[in-house]
């Protein structure tokens, strides 16, 4: 079975890493990585493949940046051309980025039988489909807020895919209201556990705060990237200046986005955050060491969606910069809260002087969800 593992962003690395380990292994599977290039820094793209010992991407699409049609049209174009050349069995797309929705729609509307009389290469798969089936892992999460990038590739990336892996009850129940047939869905967890849970090690080895001068437990930690708070530049300052508010009670490692960076330079809003011993700006950091960062730190502020879920996997404090979440859960059962700028301040303080919400377990959140995949494929393959 060839299997295209489709990677794009930042977010993504972690979701591919334990699929691709775990596909390695079957004398059945031939998984290759395809890396749209959406991502392409060394601190946002190549320090995660190392991190989570990935190969270089079997192919590279180098796709960079763009306004959302040019990003996801160029992905269409660029990954058509790799699927007529290779014909897979299968793509896996992850997520929600907007590589996720190119390369469904470019896999959904392929037709092999035309490629066969224009191309005859012998490299080429030799499958009998008449196009690759797409597997949508991380499927069913849904803000139901559609002015989010991030909800439109959703929505369209589950009404395309053959196969819908999901990583909760609740996004079950998504895609059941919204009329998927049952079989195509497939309750198969929170893959990102498996990442976190195949570093452990190595993450607990490291003490990155250290590099800061901080304790464990005597800082929080702030990731924000969202277009909702990043891109007005009013919003950004006032948002920055309850950072240094915050600073004054306890330190923040706040490693920049960089689309966030590219917002503060513009607008003369760096000033406002550096230069403060209590408030550290470094580059993104790399999977192993941001997961070192969030092991131990106080609480989180961020808007990112997997931080959500990594935070309430490890108990740890979350405020959620946003209006609503695609993640739920995170709030029912785990450590997470959303929060308006205005109560930030006031959130923060509560957690700093021992507010602290318990988190439940959640059901295949347990660093197995690669395992239940290659056994979907195993017995799917002999269908
Ligand atoms: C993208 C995803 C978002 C995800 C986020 C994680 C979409 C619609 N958005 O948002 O879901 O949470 O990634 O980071 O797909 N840039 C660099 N170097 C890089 C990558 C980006 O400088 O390696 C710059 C770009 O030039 C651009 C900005 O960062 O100006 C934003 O990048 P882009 O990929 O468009 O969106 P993200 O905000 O990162």
């Amino acid at each position: 079975m060839l299997i295209h593992l489709i990677c794009a962003a930042r977010p993504n690395f972690m979701k591919i890493a334990p699929l691709y380990h775990a596909l390695k292994k079957e004398s059945w599977a031939n998984p290759l990585i395809i890396h749209t290039g959406q991502h392409y820094d060394l601190n946002m793209s190549d320090a995660f493949f190392v991190d989570l010992g990935l190969p270089n991407p079997d192919i590279n699409l180098g796709i960079g940046s763009g306004t959302h049609a040019e990003q996801t049209g160029k992905v269409m174009i660029a990954y058509e051309k790799v699927l007529m050349e290779q014909r897979p069995d299968l793509i896996i797309v992850v997520g929600d980025v907007n590589s996720t929705v190119a390369c469904t729609l470019a896999a959904s509307k392929i037709s092999y039988k035309t490629i066969n009389t224009i191309n005859s290469s012998d490299t080429t798969n030799t499958t009998n489909r008449e196009r690759p089936l797409v597997a949508h892992l991380e499927s069913g999460l849904r803000s139901f807020d559609r002015s989010m990038p991030e909800e439109v590739n959703r929505l369209a990336t589950d009404v395309l895919a053959d196969i819908l892996w999901t990583p909760s009850h609740d996004a079950d129940e998504n895609l059941i209201k919204e009329g998927v047939s049952p079989d195509k869905i497939q309750r198969v967890g929170n893959i990102m556990i498996d990442s976190l849970e195949m570093l452990r090690e190595k993450i607990e080895k490291q003490d990155v705060y250290g590099d800061f001068g901080l304790e464990a437990k005597g800082y929080g930690l702030v990731t924000l990237h969202r277009p909702s708070n990043v891109d007005d530049p009013e919003a950004l300052r006032r948002l920055c200046k309850i950072l240094v508010q915050i600073a004054k009670q306890i330190p923040l490692v706040f490693p920049i986005h960089p689309r966030t960076r590219k917002n503060l330079e513009q607008n003369q809003l760096l000033q406002i955050v550096e230069n403060n011993k209590r408030l550290f700006l470094p580059d993104p950091l790399s999977y192993i060491r941001f997961m070192n960062m969030m092991f131990n730190c106080r609480f989180v502020i961020t808007d990112s969606g997997g931080i959500q879920e990594e935070t309430t996997y490890l108990g740890i404090p979350c405020l959620t910069l946003r209006p609503n979440t695609e993640r739920p859960i995170t709030i029912s059962q785990g450590t997470n809260q959303l929060c308006e700028v205005k109560d930030l301040e006031e959130k923060a303080e509560a957690i700093i002087s021992g507010r602290i919400p318990q988190a439940n377990k959640i059901e295949y959140w347990d660093g197995k969800t690669a395992d239940r995949i290659v056994e979907y494929l195993r017995k799917f393959g002999q269908d």
